[in-house]
C-alpha cells in the first residue's frame, strides 16, 4: 500500500485525480470506477478542469459506480445514478451509454447483482476504482462483518451510514435502508484502487485501514491484500497514524519514474 499524506483536502483531489488522468491519458478506454459521498468530488472537480482544459479526454471511458441506495427512484435527486450523471458524467463529458450503476429498483436483484458482476468482467475488468471511506470503516456500503469474498449484492446499511448520509436528504428518516454495492470480492479485483479521505472524522478509519488487523469489522482493512493500492489523505485523516513520518518520507523520496 502506498499512503500519502497532504496538507489539504483540496489536494487530496488534485494527487489523486493526476492519478486517474494518467491511466485514461495511457489508456482512453480505460475502466473507471466510481465512487459516490463528499470524498472523491474533489477528483471529480480536478479530472472535470483537466477535460475543460483540454488536457484529458474522458469520452471513451467506460464507468461503473459502487453502489445505489435501493427503495428510491432513479429519478430522485440523491439516487445514485443521478449523482453520478450530475457530478461526473456530465463535468467529464463522458458517454452516459458507457456508465453503469448497480440497479437498486430491479424486480430480481439477486439477477441485476450477477449481471452487474458479468459486465464488469465483460468490460476487461476495473483499471482503477476510487473509493471513499466510512467513519465505520466500510467501503462501498460494505459495512463491518462483509464477507471479504463478497460480490455485488443488497446489504442493509449501517445505522451510522443511514445518519452519516441523512445531510443529503430532507430529513434523517428519508435515507434509504437499503443498497446494491459491489461487494469486497468484487472491488479487490479492481487491477488498482484509490482511496480518498479528508477531515478528522475519518482518522480511526484510515488508522484502522492501513495499520490495523485485517478484520471484516473493518472492510477498508481488506486494502491491506490488494497488490496496488493508493491511500490519500489530508492531515486531519491521517491524525491516527502510527507511521505518517514514514510515509511522508516514502512519498518525498518516491522515484521520479513512479510519480503522477
Ligand atoms: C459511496 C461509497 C461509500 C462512501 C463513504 C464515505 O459510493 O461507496 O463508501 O465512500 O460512505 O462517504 P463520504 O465520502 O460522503 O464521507
Amino acid at each position: 500500500m502506498e499512503i500519502i499524506i497532504l496538507p489539504t483536502a483540496a489536494e487530496v483531489g488534485q494527487v489523486a485525480a493526476r492519478k486517474i488522468a494518467q491511466i485514461i491519458t495511457r489508456k482512453p478506454a480505460a475502466v473507471i470506477g466510481l465512487a459516490t459521498g463528499s470524498s472523491p468530488l474533489a477528483i471529480y472537480a480536478e479530472l472535470a478542469a483537466k477535460v475543460q482544459a483540454g488536457d484529458l479526454d474522458a469520452s471513451a471511458v467506460r464507468a461503473f459506480a459502487l453502489d445505489e441506495y435501493v427503495g428510491i427512484p432513479e429519478e430522485h435527486p440523491q439516487s445514485y445514478a443521478s449523482v453520478i450523471a450530475h457530478d461526473v458524467v456530465e463535468p467529464l463529458g463522458m458517454n452516459p451509454d458507457l456508465v453503469q450503476v448497480p440497479d437498486g429498483r430491479a424486480s430480481d436483484i439477486e439477477a441485476a447483482c450477477t449481471a452487474y458482476d458479468d459486465a464488469i468482467r465483460t468490460a476487461g475488468g476495473v483499471d482503477i476504482q476510487i473509493l471513499g471511506i466510512g467513519a465505520n470503516g466500510h467501503i462501498g456500503f460494505n459495512e463491518p462483518t462483509s464477507s471479504f469474498a463478497s460480490r455485488t449484492r443488497i446489504k442493509t446499511l449501517a445505522p451510522q451510514t443511514r445518519a452519516d448520509n441523512a445531510r443529503f436528504f430532507d430529513s434523517p428518516d428519508d435515507v434509504p435502508t437499503h443498497c446494491v454495492t459491489q461487494g469486497l470480492g468484487t472491488i479487490m479485483d479492481a487491477r488498482q484502487l484509490v482511496l480518498v479521505a479528508q477531515g478528522s472524522n475519518k482518522a480511526d478509519a484510515i488508522a484502522a485501514a492501513v495499520e490495523g488487523p485485517v478484520t471484516s469489522m473493518c472492510p477498508g482493512s481488506i486494502l491491506q491484500f490488494h497488490q496496488h493500492a493508493t491511500i490519500v489523505v489530508d492531515e486531519a485523516a491521517a491524525a491516527g497514524l502510527r507511521l505518517a513520518d514514514y510515509y511522508k518520507y516514502t512519498y518525498e523520496n518516491k522515484p521520479v519514474w513512479q510519480r503522477f
